[in-house]
């Protein structure tokens, strides 16, 4: 039987929690062990009396959960006080982001530990489960806050997005028609505003065209295109991924002249760089700030914000995988199923992903199975 470990999550501003106590339920139901970290579902809603009450067990520190777990499932990458937890043939369940982060790449080979990373699980579909939902959330999110901070009290324009009758509604373009950029053009179409989604990929932009409402239109992304909707939108949400690289650079600091005084950008694509030149990540304490003018929003980990229904909604993809892992190990699982065997970035210290391998510069080995 396992041991599975949630620690509190320690990066800043980060207020999900790995696993639901309906989570830990089941887990103890199958006879494993839960260990949980106290305080670790406070920022998510779930106080320890909620674990306690299904058979899990709460423990005072992070160095009791990392030291005994066989299992440890979380939310954010470890931070350099977690890597030096990890314990040698460890299993890790989060997301790591490790092509962002080569100390942490070579700091999870160093302690020997199997890194299972959220976000290189695939499906059937070529889809990214784990990721999925979080792209959802950020892209709803990101309405909801450039909404806020086109408010005049908020730096912004003073403009209400759904407008009034007889008043202009607001004006959005958003970048990139993924998940993200959908998410976003459907709450701010459900509000009223007018949405224009740019893309490059055509059949895509077709997919679109079928069920998104009339007040949203796409538009072909291109640099002149894009220039002509910064001086018509008041805000431009930033949703664009490349897969395994840095966020193209759609928006010079000179096109920001293009915008009225007061619009507002909301650079989802941050965590990849950002498709913004003045882009910089913020956080949740500090989140905005302006230049030229234009209100920057670019917070790295938008779904924390909204940490209960992240939790939520990140747990309902994991938890199944953790009842796997659990009643197995990942070099089984990883023999049964090649969508699990992608997600194993690095190998009691070999490193298995090779686009990780190839953005530090360090040796791929393919994981055997
Ligand atoms: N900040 C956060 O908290 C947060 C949370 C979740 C996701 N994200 C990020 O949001 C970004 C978008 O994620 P997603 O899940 O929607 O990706 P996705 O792959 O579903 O969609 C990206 C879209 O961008 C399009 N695209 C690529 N180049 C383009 C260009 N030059 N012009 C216009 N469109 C272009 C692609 O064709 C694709 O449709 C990613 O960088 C992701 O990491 C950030």
């Amino acid at each position: 039987m396992t041991i599975v470990g949630i620690p509190t999550e320690v990066k800043k501003d980060e207020y999900r929690v790995g696993m639901r106590p309906v989570g830990a339920e089941i887990l103890v139901r199958n006879g494993h062990t839960v260990l949980i970290q106290s305080g670790a579902g406070a920022g998510s809603g779930y106080d320890d009396s909620r674990y306690d009450a299904v058979g899990a067990k709460i423990v005072d520190s992070q160095e009791d959960v990392w030291g005994s777990a066989d299992l440890i499932v979380k939310v954010k990458e470890p931070q350099p006080a977690e890597v030096s937890l990890i314990r040698d043939g460890q299993t890790v369940f989060t997301y790591f982001h490790f092509a962002a982060d080569k100390d942490l790449t070579i700091g999870c080979l160093e302690r020997g530990c199997i890194s299972v990373a959220y976000e290189t699980l695939t499906d059937d579909h070529g889809h990214l489960p784990l990721l999925t939902p979080m792209s959802e959330i950020a892209g709803k999110l990101s309405v909801q806050e450039g909404a806020k901070y086109l408010e005049r009290p908020q730096g912004g324009r003073g403009i209400l997005l759904g407008g009034v009758p007889g008043v202009e509604v607001g004006k959005v373009l958003v970048l990139g028609g993924g998940v993200v950029g959908t998410c976003a053009a459907s709450v701010a179409a459900g509000m009223g505003a007018d949405v224009v989604i740019m893309d490059i990929n055509i059949d895509r932009m077709r997919e679109l065209g079928e069920f998104m409402p009339a007040n949203c239109k796409t538009i072909y992304s291109d640099p002149e295109a894009i220039r002509d909707h910064l001086a018509w939108a008041d805000l431009v949400i930033g949703a664009v991924l490349i897969p395994g690289a840095k966020a193209p650079n759609l928006i010079t600091r000179e096109n920001l002249s293009l915008m009225d005084a007061g619009s507002v950008i909301v650079d989802v694509a941050i965590d990849q760089g950002g498709c913004v030149e003045t882009a910089k990540v913020t956080t949740h304490t500090d989140p905005i700030y302006n230049v030229d003018g234009v209100v920057h929003y670019c917070v790295g980990n938008m779904p924390g914000a909204v940490a209960r229904t992240s939790t939520q909604a990140l747990t309902n993809a994991t938890m199944p995988w953790v009842i796997k892992l659990a009643a197995t190990n990942a070099d089984a699982l990883a023999k049964r199923d090649h969508h699990f065997a992608n997600a194993i970035n690095t190998n009691r210290g070999t490193l298995t992903n090779q686009p990780v391998a190839e953005a530090h510069g360090l040796e791929f080995e393919p994981l055997a199975v």
